[in-house]
């Protein structure tokens, strides 16, 4: 079970104090969500913030790229100390060579979809990719309210990856609090990202410990299996 705070939710004018207090939050992730202001309808930050932030933790760095030419990016953001990059399936055709310069640079590979993509569209990389990260909310801005409709993407999602004996990590992002965490981790998911829950809370390693207790008790694995968790 990951735990991701974002950036995004942290305050803007203490980027290195923020990125220290997820570093003793107890936190397994952080992660960075770059907007372009063309794939989505906001800016937030560059590899210059990245760059910036890197000598402050030995947390892994999940860098989400929601932009449209991730292309010139991805060179940036993995000299900058990115530990994974996500690029969006919504780029088509381009996502082949995306996914392959990203692991040609050392980095793991994720790969997301937004709402109103057919979850469909990621079947071909399944075993091309570390993370899939299904979109909660429509990219763009923190604070908005989880969908719900997303949830049967990650239920499959996490059949896939049991069909195919694959172990690629589900994430989701995007309105995870303490209620929907449980439901994302009922329906497979292991990864949370999660901005405004965390970063608005004064005491974030509680809220840390608090959201992976919630998701470690929902997990998918343990509500399936009650009586082999029970014996072992
Ligand atoms: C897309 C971003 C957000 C964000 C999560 O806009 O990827 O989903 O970091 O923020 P909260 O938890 O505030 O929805
Ligand atoms: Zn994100």
């Amino acid at each position: 079970m990951i735990i991701a705070p974002s950036l995004l939710a942290a305050n803007y004018g203490q980027f290195a104090k923020e990125t220290l207090r997820a570093d003793r939050s107890g936190a397994d992730w952080l992660h960075l969500d770059i907007m372009d202001g063309h794939f989505v309808p906001n800016i937030s930050f560059g590899p210059g913030v990245v760059r910036t932030i890197r000598p402050l933790t030995r947390l892994f760095f999940d860098v989400h790229l929601m932009c449209s030419k991730p292309e010139i990016l991805l060179e940036p953001f993995a000299k900058a100390g990115a530990d994974e990059i996500i690029v969006h399936v919504e780029l088509g055709e381009r996502v082949p060579q995306l996914l392959w310069k990203i692991r040609s640079l050392g980095k793991k590979v994720g790969l997301s979809a937004n709402p109103p993509t057919a979850i469909s569209e990621v079947l071909p990389y399944l075993d091309q990719i570390d993370s899939l990260l299904v979109m909660t909310v429509n990219p763009g801005f923190g604070g908005q309210e989880f969908i719900h409709e997303t949830l049967p993407k990650v239920q499959q999602a996490d059949a896939w990856r049991r069909e195919r004996s694959l172990s690629y990590h589900i994430g989701v992002d995007g309105g995870v609090n303490f209620k929907t965490a449980a439901e994302c981790a009922r329906a497979g998911a292991d990864v949370f990202v999660s901005g405004t829950t965390l970063f608005g809370q004064r005491n974030l390693k509680a809220a840390v410990k608090k959201m992976r207790q919630i998701v470690t008790s929902s997990h998918a694995s343990i509500a399936r299996a009650p009586a082999a968790a029970a014996v072992s």
